[in-house]
């Protein structure tokens, strides 16, 4: 039986960042869970500046190499958690940044959070992203798992999950394997065809 594709998506590039250790033991839980196939992909790995596409995602007519194969990554997912801190109350912008690259390669997937930070555990950023992956037609699913205070679970380099984290688990991924499967029709018919606002077609920056 063919699982469905579950990409975690590292959300910081930061040198000494968190998320990575944190994305690894997430990519460690879901598969001993064992109802996805599992890759973790680092935004760091796919060197995207800050964008430089000269058309709306929307159409699909990438042009540079690093968006072609950003691209071919984020298409092979059914689903998606992104692990991510919040930045002044909001997403981080390499976040923000790989996701403004691409259109119908997220559309109608289910996206989970895995989030940390202060005493927020960087809910505030995730309501941020929650709203913005829908306009891509991005269906982000309520549960997730938060980590407050998460520095307190480093203390030795490597991330030791607080005790909360594990009952929101395997809801999580439960509410994403449903919407994944939901969604498997309408991810293969594909977005419907886009309407840019009358104008000019955007063309190569003067
Ligand atoms: C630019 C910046 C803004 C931050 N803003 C917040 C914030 O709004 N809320 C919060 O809980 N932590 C905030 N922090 C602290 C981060 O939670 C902490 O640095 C965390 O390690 C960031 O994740 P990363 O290491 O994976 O990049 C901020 C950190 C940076 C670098």
């Amino acid at each position: 039986m063919t699982l469905p594709k579950l990409h975690i998506v590292v959300g910081s590039t930061r040198p000494g960042r968190v998320a990575k250790p944190i994305a690894d033991w997430v990519v460690d839980r879901t598969t001993a869970d064992g109802r996805f196939e599992v890759e973790l992909v680092d935004i760091a790995d796919y060197d995207l500046p800050v964008l430089d596409e000269p058309h709306h995602p929307v159409l699909g007519k990438y042009e540079n190499p690093h968006t072609l194969r950003w691209a071919a990554k984020i298409r092979e997912a059914d689903a998606f958690i992104f692990v991510m801190p919040e930045y002044n109350y909001g997403p981080p912008v390499a976040l923000l940044n790989a996701f403004d690259y691409l259109g119908r390669e997220w559309t109608y997937a289910p996206v989970a959070f895995v989030s940390y930070g202060g005493i927020a555990g960087g809910l505030r950023g995730v309501q941020v992203m929650k709203q913005i992956v829908t306009t891509v037609r991005m269906v982000p699913i309520p549960d997730g798992v938060v980590l407050p205070l998460v520095l307190q679970h480093l203390q030795t380099g490597e991330f030791v999950p607080p005790a909360s984290a594990e009952p929101a688990f395997a809801p999580m991924l439960t509410e994403l394997l449903r919407w994944a499967e939901a969604l498997t029709a309408l991810r293969a018919e594909g977005p419907p065809k886009p309407m840019l606002p009358p104008g000019p077609p955007p063309g190569p920056r003067p």
